[in-house]
C-alpha cells in the first residue's frame, strides 16, 4: 500500500464516520477521532516528514486534499445538526397563540374597605380629614373623657375586652382595668379634640373591640366610622343636614332619613338614625321586619362636659358627633343578612362586591 492509498482509505472511513453521526456530539468525538492532536489523519499528517523526496509531493497534495474533504464534510455535517437541533428547539417551544389564556386568580378590595372608602369619599368631599387612634386603648379615652362616671351603668352597656388589670399580675377583673380593646371610635374624638384646635372635621373609621358571639347582626370585631365637628355655630340642624347628605351619597336620593331620641353618654341630646327600607318605603315589609325602617347609627350634639376634658371652650364651640358600623351599612347596601359573611372569608361571597 502506497501512503497515498492508506490516505485514501482514511478518508473513506472517517467520511462514513462524520455521515453516520446524528449528533453534534458525536460529531465532535469523530473530528477530534481524525483531526485531534491524537486523531489518526494527524498522526499520517506527522508522518510525512519521514517519506522520501519521490513521495513526499503526492502523499503532501493527497493529505492535503483528504484534510479538505474531511474537513468540508465536517463544517457540512454541523450545519446539518445544527438545524436539525434548531427545528426540534423551535417545535418544542412553539406557543400556540390561538389558545385561550389561563386565568391567573385576582384579589381584589374586600368589600367593608371598599365601603369604608365609599364613606371617607363622601365626608372627604364635604372638607372632612381623616384622624386614627389604638385599638388598644385607656379606659380614660374609651370612657372616662367620654363622659362615663366610674360606676355608670353605660361602661357595662358594650362587653369589654380587657388587656390587662392596674396592678398587671392579677388575673383581669372588670372595671379594674385600665387598659383595654376600645368598643367603639369614639375614644378617637377625645385624642383629636387634646390634639388639635377647632374647626374640627374629622372622620375616623377603624376596628373596635366587643365581647359579643357572633351571631347575624353581632360580630366581636367591626369597624365603626365615627365622625367628630367642632365649631362655632354648630347645631343639630347641621347635624341631621350631614347625615342626610351621606344617606342620599350612599343609598340614593330616594331614601328618607328619621332620628329617633336615644342616649349616649357623650352626646346631649343623642339620637339614632333610621333610613327608610328600600323595599317598602317606610311602611312596612318582610325585609325591614314590619318596621319600614332600618338604624344606621347613633349620633347627637357633643357634650359640654366632654369639651371641659379637653380643653375646649363650650361657651364659644359648639359640635357634633356621629358613629356607624360598616358591617351593617354594608349589609344594608348590598342586602346580606348575615354580618359574620363579611369575616369568614369565602372568596365565592367575597367575589361579588
Ligand atoms: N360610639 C357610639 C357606639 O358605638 C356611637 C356614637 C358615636 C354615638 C358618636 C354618638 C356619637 O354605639
Amino acid at each position: 500500500m502506497t501512503i497515498a492509498g492508506d490516505l485514501r482509505a482514511l478518508e473513506a472511513e472517517a467520511l462514513a464516520a462524520v455521515d453516520a453521526t446524528a449528533t453534534l456530539d458525536a460529531l465532535e468525538t469523530v473530528r477530534v477521532g481524525y483531526l485531534g492532536k491524537k486523531g489518526s489523519l494527524t498522526a499520517v499528517l506527522r508522518g510525512l516528514g519521514r517519506l522520501s523526496a519521490e513521495e513526499r509531493p503526492e502523499a503532501g497534495r493527497v493529505s492535503n486534499e483528504v484534510r479538505a474533504a474531511l474537513e468540508a464534510a465536517l463544517e457540512d455535517k454541523r450545519g446539518m445538526l445544527e438545524a436539525v437541533v434548531r427545528e426540534s428547539r423551535i417545535v418544542a417551544e412553539a406557543v400556540d397563540v390561538t389558545l385561550p389564556g389561563r386565568r391567573r386568580p385576582l384579589g381584589r378590595q374586600h368589600v367593608l374597605h371598599q365601603i369604608v372608602d365609599e364613606i371617607v369619599e363622601i365626608f372627604a368631599g364635604l372638607g372632612y380629614q381623616i384622624a386614627e387612634g389604638p385599638e388598644v386603648e385607656l379606659d380614660y379615652y374609651n370612657f372616662t373623657a367620654l363622659n362615663h362616671p366610674p360606676d355608670h351603668p353605660a361602661r357595662a352597656l358594650q362587653d369589654t375586652f380587657y388587656v390587662r388589670d392596674l396592678s398587671g399580675d392579677r388575673a383581669v377583673v372588670e372595671g379594674e382595668s385600665d387598659v383595654l380593646l376600645r368598643t367603639h371610635t369614639s375614644p378617637v374624638q377625645v385624642h383629636v379634640m387634646e390634639t388639635q384646635k377647632p374647626p374640627i372635621y374629622v372622620l375616623a373609621p377603624g376596628k373596635v373591640y366587643r365581647r359579643d358571639v357572633a351571631d347575624p347582626s353581632h360580630l366581636p370585631q367591626f369597624t365603626q366610622i365615627e365622625g367628630l365637628v367642632v365649631d362655632e355655630g354648630i347645631t343639630f340642624g347641621d347635624l341631621k343636614g350631614t347625615l342626610e347628605h351621606f344617606v342620599h351619597e350612599m343609598f340614593g336620593p330616594e331614601r328618607k332619613v328619621r332620628l329617633r331620641p336615644h342616649f349616649f353618654p357623650f352626646t346631649e341630646p343623642s339620637a339614632e338614625v333610621d333610613v327608610s327600607c328600600a323595599i317598602c318605603d317606610g311602611s312596612g315589609c318582610r325585609s325591614c321586619g314590619g318596621e319600614g325602617w332600618l338604624e344606621i347609627l347613633g349620633c347627637g350634639m357633643v357634650d359640654p362636659n366632654v369639651f371641659s376634658y379637653v380643653g375646649i371652650d363650650p361657651e364659644r364651640y359648639t359640635g357634633f358627633a356621629f358613629g356607624m358600623g360598616a358591617e351593617r351599612i354594608a349589609g344594608l347596601k348590598y342586602g346580606v343578612p348575615d354580618l359574620r359573611l363579611f369575616i369568614e372569608g369565602d372568596t365565592r361571597f367575597l367575589h361579588q362586591f
